[in-house]
């Protein structure tokens, strides 16, 4: 679906870890409905991993395969690969490209690939007066309760957390001094769908307990399953990131489906479509779990025009075709043994 009628013929669009799951998504929704031209800047998967054993990027080429525009291998945490991108004098830069995994601990990493390079690209969208548009997170609110609000319960409880906070922090210092540009910031709640399977471990709860459900008919839920979320479907997300383009106003804004469901319910939808599977509840070895966040999305409605189009129910009846895919293929042995 078109979020914005604007045909975008001549503008030039920056997409920033546009080889990972969201910021693909939003490549090839820009070369369906619209005429721009989109560069994609992005690190790629090599066979680099932090001591978690996660890669230290996710994005990864088959996300890209139907991608017609241009591509540049970059890494956001070095000069003389950003400075490849200044001459384009890109309009919109969609930044998504960050260490999305939450378990990295590595504060340095997280810190210098999050904050530090946020700035050199606040910089370039001040040079070349471009929209920026960001990736923010729900992992700002740490553990505070539901529902989750703009300006209160900011109290991140990891580094990833609180590297998304500085970013937004970051952005208001920017729009102090440079109050004609346009710099969106959008927190992501859960967000599942298609294109997050090169994530492995990271990805989705609701792609691994689909996969769970379609390998071995049985799931695992932490005790008792009725720990809740906001879980986002990527389609509402690209929404917002394109509605965020016409903004009314600069700032930061949650982006959820404004309802948090459990992942019992997950397990539900799943059960409609897949038929009866079991369910172990396992004790949660976390001290820290959060156990209920949900988007006060009142402020995205009315300044972003953002309107959540997919329950959890229509999401995952939406996803279910490409989990099954992956699970026929092996696809997922393959990414997460890798
Ligand atoms: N998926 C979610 O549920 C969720 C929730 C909240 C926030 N976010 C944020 O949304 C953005 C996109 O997340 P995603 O789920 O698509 O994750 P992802 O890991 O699939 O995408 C991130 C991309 O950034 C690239 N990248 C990482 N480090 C880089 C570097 N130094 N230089 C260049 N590229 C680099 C990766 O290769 C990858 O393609 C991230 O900023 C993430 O923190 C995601």
């Amino acid at each position: 679906m078109q979020y914005i009628n604007d045909s975008l013929a001549g503008k030039k669009i920056l997409i920033t870890g546009g080889a990972g799951f969201i910021g693909s998504n939003l490549a090839l929704y820009f070369q369906k409905y619209h005429q721009a031209k989109v560069v994609v800047f992005d690190s790629f998967r090599s066979e680099k991993t932090f001591s978690n054993g996660h890669f230290k990027s996710l994005g990864h080429f088959k996300n890209l395969l139907d991608f017609k525009g241009e591509v540049i291998v970059g890494d956001i945490t070095k000069k003389e690969d950003l400075a490849r991108l200044e001459s384009y004098g890109f309009d919109y830069i969609f930044h998504q490209a960050a260490i999305s995994d939450t378990t990295v601990m590595d504060q340095e990493a997280v810190l210098r690939a999050n904050v530090n390079a946020f700035k050199d690209l606040l910089d370039l969208s001040v040079r070349t007066n471009a929209v920026m548009i960001y990736a923010s997170s729900a992992g700002v609110y740490g553990n505070s309760p539901a529902p989750n609000s703009i300006g209160s319960g900011e109290i991140p409880e990891n580094v990833y957390g609180f590297s998304k906070l500085m970013m937004d922090n970051l952005m208001q210092k920017y729009l102090a001094c440079y109050p004609n540009l346009t710099i969106v910031g959008l927190r992501y709640f859960n967000v599942y769908g298609e294109k997050e399977v090169y994530k492995g471990k990271t990805a989705s709860m609701i792609l691994q307990l689909g996969l769970q459900a379609l390998s071995s008919k049985k799931v695992r839920l932490f005790k008792m399953g009725e720990q809740k979320r906001d879980f986002v479907y990527i389609e509402d997300v690209i929404q917002a990131n394109v509605k965020a383009m016409e903004s009314k106003k600069s700032g930061v804004y949650n982006v959820g489906s404004g309802m948090a469901r459990s992942y019992n319910a997950i397990v539900e939808c799943l059960k409609t479509d897949l038929g009866d599977f079991a369910v172990e509840y396992i004790d949660n070895p976390y001290s820290f779990f959060q156990e209920h966040t949900e988007a006060n999305i009142v402020l995205t409605k009315e300044f972003l025009g953002y309107t959540p189009r997919f329950s959890l129910e229509v999401g995952i009846k939406k996803y279910l075709g490409e989990i099954k895919a992956i699970h026929a293929s092996g696809l997922w042995d393959e990414v997460v043994t890798l």
